[in-house]
C-alpha cells in the first residue's frame, strides 16, 4: 500500500485550515520546517506546527530541514507530531535522537539528500521508522526529479526486506503522476508531494489520481 502525503510547503499560509482540510483523503500531511541555515529559506516553527496539529484531520509527518536538530527536533515530538524526520546532515548522534523521540511517542525518521550515501544508516535501520531519499535537493517545492537518487531507493529497499524490519521510505521532492510509478518500482512506498497536490485541480482529485498512478 502507498501513502500519499502532500506538503503543505504548497498550500496556502494564510488559509492554512480551509487547506488542511482539502487533503483530508490523505495519509499525513507533510510539514517541512526550514531554518534558513540547513537550507536557504524559511518556513515555520514549533508554534506554528502545533496549531496544524491542533486543526490538522489527518496526522502530521514533520520533515526538518535545520541545523540544531538534537536541540529542535524533540520539540516537534512533543507537540504530538505522528512523525518527525530529522537530516542524516545535520546531527552527529542520529541513533540517540531516534531514540529520544520514540520515547517521547513519535516515529523517527531520518533523511538525506541526494549527494549523500545510504550506506552508513543501513546497518542500524531497526532504529528508525521512516527513511526518506531526499528526490530533489531540499529548501524549495515546484523542482525536476531526480531520477538519479531512485539507484539509493532501491539499496534502502532491499536493506529493509534483508533486515526484515518495517521502515517506511519515504522520498520527497518532484513527486507527480509521471514519476511516482518510478519511484514506486524502486522500492518507495511513502510519496510526498507539494505542487501535485496544490497545483492545478481540486486538491483531493489530485491525491486520487496520485494513488491512482501508484497502482493502488
Ligand atoms: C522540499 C520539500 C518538499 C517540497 C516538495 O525541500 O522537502 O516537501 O514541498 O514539493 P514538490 O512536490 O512541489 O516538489
Ligand atoms: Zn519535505
Amino acid at each position: 500500500m502507498s501513502r500519499i502525503n502532500p506538503s503543505i510547503l504548497a498550500a496556502d499560509f494564510v488559509n492554512m485550515q480551509r487547506d488542511l482540510e482539502r487533503i483530508a483523503t490523505a495519509d499525513y500531511v507533510h510539514v517541512d520546517v526550514m531554518d534558513n541555515h540547513f537550507v536557504p529559506n524559511l518556513t515555520f516553527g514549533p508554534q506554528m506546527v502545533g496549531r496544524i496539529q491542533d486543526v490538522s484531520p489527518i496526522p502530521l509527518d514533520v520533515h526538518l530541514m535545520i541545523d540544531d536538530v538534537d536541540r529542535w527536533a524533540p520539540d516537534y515530538a512533543r507537540l504530538g507530531a505522528f512523525s518527525v524526520t530529522f537530516h542524516a546532515e545535520a546531527t552527529e548522534h542520529p541513533i540517540e535522537l531516534a531514540r529520544t523521540l520514540r520515547s517521547l511517542g513519535s516515529r523517527a525518521g531520518i533523511a538525506v539528500k541526494p549527494g549523500t550515501p545510504v550506506e552508513p544508516y543501513l546497518d542500524y535501520l531497526a532504529e528508525f521508522d521512516q527513511f526518506l531519499v531526499m528526490t530533489v535537493e531540499p529548501g524549495f517545492g515546484g523542482q525536476s526529479f531526480m531520477s538519479e537518487t531512485m539507484a539509493k531507493v532501491e539499496r534502502v529497499r532491499s536493506a529493509v526486506r534483508d533486515a526484515e524490519t518495517d521502515v517506511w521510505l519515504q522520498v520527497d521532492g518532484g513527486i507527480d503522476r509521471s514519476t511516482i510509478g518510478i519511484a514506486k518500482a524502486a522500492g518507495a512506498d511513502t510519496f510526498v508531494a507539494g505542487s501535485a497536490v496544490f497545483g492545478a485541480g481540486e486538491a483531493s482529485e489530485n491525491i486520487a489520481a496520485l494513488r491512482a498512478a501508484a497502482h493502488d
